[in-house]
């Protein structure tokens, strides 16, 4: 057994005795009824090898980690334009926070709090049908992790919760219309909005969705993003991707990392690995307890975060 596949299997043992597990998302019935007893991890290193504990093969609602593919999908259907609708900066603010868009006119902060996603489903909603949208996000995502038989598939049951509980993106999308920053009619913008996040993957997929992002862009010789746009990706999941937490996701984990209220998390070590976590039970910002705190114990063990000295 290799050391980090030592470290990993160490690390699904140690989650499984912790007892501080956070609070499951209760605001989309779905996902409230999912045990907060799992946990699972996945690490695929640069050279394929995969390491994966737990319940590393149970699908999982990605919520947010959705909004790392739909940025990669913006920017690529309309390049650096994106940046005069979406900012770059870290919110400080919940995820479903409506404050800062009144002061910064309709301009979300990041494209990763859920108004500045909701900008990106518009972007690549464009003038098509939502299904053309979803469809576009499924495919890119099975293409990501290599997901021939097309088992990656969007949970319809957790899209129309997203759909009935979702009021506040509702406001988020229309108070954002009435600056002009969402140009197609909202209902078609959220329902795009509401199956990303609906997407469904286990840990192994995610990890190896991430590739392209600890690759420099390229997966399996293929290039699918320019290197400096991946690290620019990386970048802002560094400093975005945790909401008002990221500044300690940064300084517990070290990593580029981006958070879902299904409990997962993916996160990036440029040149060596893509990891997913998962485990359902949140801290009070919305982000998965025990996936942290198993993506700090991975750091530590193995060097792994970027503000270590490299050798
Ligand atoms: O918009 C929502 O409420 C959710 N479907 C997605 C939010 C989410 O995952 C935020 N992340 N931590």
């Amino acid at each position: 057994m290799s050391s980090i596949a030592a470290i990993v299997a160490e690390i699904a043992e140690e989650m499984r005795g912790e007892t501080e597990r956070g609070a499951v998302a209760s605001y989309i019935p779905p996902l409230a009824c999912i045990s907060p007893d799992k946990f699972g991890i996945a690490v695929v290193m640069v050279d394929g090898t995969v390491h994966a504990a737990g319940d590393a093969q149970e699908p999982f609602s990605i919520q947010s980690i959705s909004k790392v593919f739909a940025l990669t999908l913006a920017l690529g259907a309309v390049g650096d334009q994106l940046w005069r609708r979406v900012g770059r900066e870290p919110s400080g603010s919940a995820f479903n926070s409506i404050v800062q868009l009144e002061s910064e006119q309709g301009i979300p902060r990041n494209p990763f709090i859920n108004a500045g996603a909701i900008v990106l489903c518009d972007v690549l909603l464009g003038r098509s049908e939502p299904r053309e949208a979803i469809g576009q996000m499924v495919r890119f995502v099975r293409t990501l992790a290599g997901d021939d038989e097309g088992s990656i598939r969007i949970d319809e049951a957790v899209a129309l919760a997203e759909q009935d509980t979702g009021f506040r993106n509702m406001a988020l999308a229309n108070y954002m219309r009435a600056f002009g920053n969402i140009h197609a009619p909202v209902e078609r913008v959220l329902g795009v909005y509401f199956h990303f996040c609906a997407l469904a993957m286990t840990c192994c997929e995610l990890a190896m969705a991430g590739r392209y992002l600890m690759n420099g862009g390229r997966v399996d010789g293929h290039s699918i993003i320019t290197p400096s746009r991946a690290r620019r990706i990386n970048a802002l999941m560094m400093s975005c991707g945790h909401y008002d937490n990221s500044g300690d996701f940064a300084f517990r984990v070290g990593l580029p990392g981006k958070s879902g209220v299904g409990g997962g998390i993916l996160s990036i070590v440029p040149g060596v690995a893509s990891i997913a976590v998962w485990s359902p039970g949140l801290n009070g910002s919305g982000n998965s307890q025990l996936g942290t705190l198993a993506l700090e114990r991975l750091v530590q063990r193995t060097g792994w975060s970027v503000f270590e000295p490299r050798a």
